[in-house]
């Protein structure tokens, strides 16, 4: 893993940027991981800004998010597919039908599930997979105790998950129990991870996987094996190491 020290949020959201739009311009059918939350915010306005400004074109682009909630509608302002089309998609003239998310209103949701796993791994290896990094050390929603041989399933949600995501909501009990997420192999079969990590709050998630004990208690730590994982993480999330 490689920890890139930067000096503020901006800065972190900037720098995933660039090493995005290189990818994008030097490959012909690129295809992205996408995460939600708080942490990608930034580097998604950086794209639609690139776009705007005539650096990259998106038209090639293929995208499937790490999750989405189940039973929540897809118009809902708190579902993951409202987030993607509010905070990018829209913005960069990617075609919709090349950007994927489970659907967490599937009437089969195991079903749901597998069937996302085959069209990842028809469309081939996620080029970059962006990913932030949960409390607990979840990555998608593959909380503690995830099997790292795990596809991608449908989860019940942590309670410390839906307390530290209920500040979307009215009150945590509007926020849903389960969700769909990518599984901790899928996302080690990524080329490349880009791990996004700002704030004091994240310092000792930080602390924890920069110590190198790879366990399941600790979901992120399997990054610790992945051959191309690039941390950029701002100087107050890199304030315990
Ligand atoms: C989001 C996701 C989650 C978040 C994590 C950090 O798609 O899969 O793992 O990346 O919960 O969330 P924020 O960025 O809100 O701190």
């Amino acid at each position: 893993m490689e920890l890139l020290k930067v000096s503020n949020y901006d800065e972190m959201s900037e720098r995933a940027c660039s090493f995005i739009i290189e990818k994008i311009n030097h490959t012909s059918l690129p295809v992205l991981g996408l995460a939600t939350g708080s942490t990608p915010e930034g580097l998604y306005q950086h794209l639609i800004r690139s776009y705007q400004n005539d650096e990259a074109s998106f038209n090639h682009v293929h995208t499937f998010n790490l999750d989405e909630y189940v039973g929540l509608p897809k118009a809902d302002k708190n579902s993951y597919d409202y987030y993607m089309n509010e905070k990018l998609f829209k913005h960069i003239g990617i075609p919709r039908e090349q950007t994927h998310l489970p659907n967490g209103n599937a009437p089969d949701l195991k079903q749901e599930a597998s069937d996302y796993e085959s069209l990842i791994q028809q469309t081939g290896n996620v080029d970059i997979q962006i990913l932030g990094l949960g409390l607990n050390g979840h990555i998608g929603f593959n909380e503690p105790g995830t099997p790292f041989s795990s596809r991608t399933h449908v989860v019940d949600l942590d309670d410390s998950t839906r307390e530290a995501n209920a500040r979307f909501f009215s009150s945590i009990n509007e926020v849903p129990e389960q969700a769909i997420t990518m599984g901790i192999e899928t996302i080690m079969e990524s080329n490349e991870i880009i791990l996004l990590v700002s704030g004091e709050s994240k310092a000792a998630a930080l602390a924890r996987l920069m110590d190198g004990e790879v366990s399941e208690d600790f979901p992120a730590s399997i990054l610790n094996r992945h051959p191309n994982v690039r941390i950029i993480a701002d100087v107050a999330a890199c304030s315990s190491l």
